[in-house]
């Protein structure tokens, strides 16, 4: 057979060139881990369409330099509340924080996660617990301490998965646990709200470049990966904010109880073709 051309993926557009600027006009965004990354990333696209938003984390430096970078970026208010999504008491006041200052909460990015790479024989009971807690049961308390004022707005959720636990991943045995139960919760809360008007949908993304969770499990310099990936090409942040922008829309009224994999089909090309 003869070798084929291989074109990388067009970069995704700003959500402003597909989405009117005015989708979430009035809206109150919700974002644990919202002060980096793919959650910053997301945060930012939803705030150009018109929403407000709290960011959600536990370095306080990070979360000031984020809510006041986005604010200058979008022209739209944030705020941030410092919380361990470990401590349900934290996200409580948080919530808090929220309704005093908006009086709604439309969308929540349940996104704060923790990662590192050991083999099983390698973790202690605490660090998997670590693991499992910032991401199952801190996924448990933000829908807790959210949903009823998510239920007033008949609001969605969106929660950050992953592909790695698709299969077994070596070295990722508490972040798989956790992911695989951050699905099953959001198809649990899928089924339980839906008769309210609630939704709930994970995003799975793939390889994202230029994300912590990268820099952990691929180092500068480690093989390029972009041919393995049916699209040709790495994950940019954009492409989850977009995905986010889709789910929280309008146009994704009747999608709920989903994990959409953003990761340029990876997971369908693991054989190297
Ligand atoms: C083995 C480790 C370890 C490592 C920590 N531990 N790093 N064990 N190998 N590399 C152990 C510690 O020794 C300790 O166990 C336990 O984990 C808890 O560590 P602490 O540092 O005390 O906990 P804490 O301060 O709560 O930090 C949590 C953390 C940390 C998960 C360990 O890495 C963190 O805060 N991460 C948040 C940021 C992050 O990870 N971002 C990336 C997310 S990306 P002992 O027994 O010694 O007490 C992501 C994407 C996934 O999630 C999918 C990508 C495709």
């Amino acid at each position: 057979m003869a070798p084929i051309a291989r074109v990388p993926a067009a970069l995704p557009p700003s959500s402003l060139s597909v989405f009117r600027e005015d989708i979430f006009k009035g809206k109150v965004l919700f974002c644990t881990g919202g002060g980096s990354g793919i959650c910053r990333e997301m945060t930012e696209a939803i705030l150009r369409h018109g929403a407000n938003a709290t960011i959600v984390g536990r370095n306080v430096e990070r979360l000031t330099n984020a809510a006041k970078g986005l604010s200058e970026a979008t022209g739209q208010t944030v705020i941030y509340a410092q919380a361990d999504v470990r401590e349900p008491k934290l996200l409580q006041d948080a919530v808090a924080k929220t309704i005093e200052k908006f009086g709604r909460i439309d969308f929540v990015i349940c996104g704060a996660a923790g990662n590192f790479l050991a083999p099983i024989e390698g973790l202690s009971e605490n660090a998997f617990k670590s693991v499992i807690s910032i991401d199952v049961l801190g996924t448990y308390n933000t829908v807790k301490a959210t949903l009823p004022y998510v239920r007033e707005s008949r609001g969605s959720y969106i929660h950050v998965s992953a592909t790695l636990h698709y299969q077994g991943s070596p070295l990722q045995a508490h972040v798989s646990a956790a992911k695989a139960g951050i699905d099953a919760l959001s198809n649990v809360i899928a089924v339980e709200e839906g008769p309210r008007g609630v939704r709930s949908n994970v995003i799975a993304p793939g390889a994202i470049a230029g994300t912590e969770g990268m820099d952990r499990l691929a180092p500068p310099g480690a093989t390029d990966m972009s041919s393995k990936i049916s699209l040709q090409r790495m994950g940019e942040k954009a492409d989850i904010a977009n995905a986010a922008v889709f789910l929280f829309s309008e146009a994704a009224n009747y999608i709920t109880g989903q994990a959409i994999a953003v990761d340029g089909g990876e997971i369908h090309s693991r054989a190297v073709y």
